[in-house]
């Protein structure tokens, strides 16, 4: 019999393409997903791609007693994979309190439901943020945490922290939790990948929106770092090495390696590119010359940020397949195909 895996959030972006990874492993997903920041339609291109409709359970994780009886309806669930959350940085600091609020609520909510149905595995989706600025490269998971620049950012610091307190408080509970870099890119198919809700923060659904003339062209934020071309040096990971990677994550769960009831692994490549780098990528491979121009700085960001890939190679078994050339083809391809279905 295949196990169940509730994945929280499943329609978005990194959950949606975990969601295809998981079926093709022969796994029954179920999402749990108000479509706050994602689309119904999303169910039809996991369909299309796998052959299999996930089970689809639509309500506001924020809402308590919903949570617990969906969960109720899936007690035979084997592990949570909890994507939902908000994730727009700026957005965080205009409104924190929506951030603390639906990031905080869904997580406990989450868990306070999964544990009263017996359900004791749980994958939490935190960030590369919690490094804040490094003092060494590469980070290792051994880096010091830090309080991070936004309230988005805090939330992942704060949801880790609450994981130390529940693996102490419950004996049967195991956890890990990947702190991600920069994930970039789609299903190599072109029939899945990330939707950004109005104007991009991000900076490749920035540049495929501008090559594709949504946008007139992109800033690109300070020249001045101490890198090669003085622009900012980010770890960008595939979503579908990403998406792997959690597959990796349930079966060491489920197969009970874990080593300690809280694991933390670093999801990136170990490379670090600079902004200019990516854009000469997008302009090899689409052939196309990008309209961009170089600006101030953006508060918060740092100069530099890419993972050591040790820990999660020698635990989780799982390395990157893909470089940033399929990352940047993957996007355009993406683009394309989502311009044609407004045609
Ligand atoms: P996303 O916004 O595409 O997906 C999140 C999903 O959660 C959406 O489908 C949204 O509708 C749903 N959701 C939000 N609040 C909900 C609620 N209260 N109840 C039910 N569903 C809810 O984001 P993503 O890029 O796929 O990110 C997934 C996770 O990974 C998030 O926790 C995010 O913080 C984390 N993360 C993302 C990145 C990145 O660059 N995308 C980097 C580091 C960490
Ligand atoms: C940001 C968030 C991080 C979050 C991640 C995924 C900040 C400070 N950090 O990471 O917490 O986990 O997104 O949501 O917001 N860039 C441009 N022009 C643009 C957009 C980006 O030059 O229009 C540059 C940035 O300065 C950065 C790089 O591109 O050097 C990557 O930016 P982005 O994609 O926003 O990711 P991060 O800032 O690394």
């Amino acid at each position: 019999m295949k196990q169940k895996i509730i994945v929280t959030g499943g329609c978005g972006y990194i959950g949606s393409h975990t969601v295809v990874e998981l079926i093709t492993h022969n796994f029954e997903v179920v999402i749990l997903d108000d479509l706050s920041n994602s689309n119904i339609k999303t169910l039809d291109r996991i369909a299309k791609i796998t052959g299999i409709r996930p089970i689809f359970e639509q309500l506001d994780l924020k809402n308590s007693e919903q949570t617990k009886a969906v969960f109720q309806k899936h007690k035979d669930t084997a592990a949570v994979v909890h994507f939902a959350a908000y994730k727009a940085v700026a957005e965080s600091v205009q409104n924190p309190v929506m951030y603390y609020k639906n990031n905080f609520f869904s997580l406990l909510n989450t868990l306070e439901a999964q544990l009263e149905q017996g359900i004791n595995n749980f994958i939490f989706s935190s960030s590369a943020t919690v490094y804040g600025e490094p003092k060494k490269l590469p980070i290792t998971e051994e880096n010091q945490v830090q309080r991070p620049f936004s309230p988005y950012g805090n939330t992942k610091k704060i949801a880790e922290e609450i994981l130390e307190d529940m693996v102490k408080a419950h004996q049967d509970f195991s956890t890990i939790s990947l702190r991600y870099f920069n994930p970039i890119g789609a299903h190599l198919s072109g029939n899945l990948g990330e939707l950004p809700n109005g104007i991009p923060n991000n900076l490749m659904p920035y540049i495929t929106q501008t090559a594709a003339g949504i946008r007139k062209e992109l800033q690109v934020f300070g020249n001045d770092y101490d890198t090669k071309d003085g622009t900012a040096i980010r770890d960008y990971i595939h979503v579908v090495d990403l998406a792997d990677a959690h597959v990796k994550t349930v079966k060491r769960l489920l197969n009970k390696k874990q080593e300690k009831s809280l694991e933390i692994f670093n999801l990136g490549t170990g490379n670090g590119y600079t902004v200019l780098e990516v854009i000469q990528s997008f302009e090899k491979i689409t052939k196309k010359p990008l309209n961009y121009k170089i600006v101030s700085r953006r508060a918060g960001d740092v100069p530099a940020l890419y993972a050591s890939t040790e820990l999660a190679k020698e635990k989780l078994n799982w390395e990157t397949q893909l470089n940033i050339d399929d990352m940047v083809a993957s996007s355009w391809k993406w683009e394309e195909n989502l311009k044609n279905e407004k045609n």
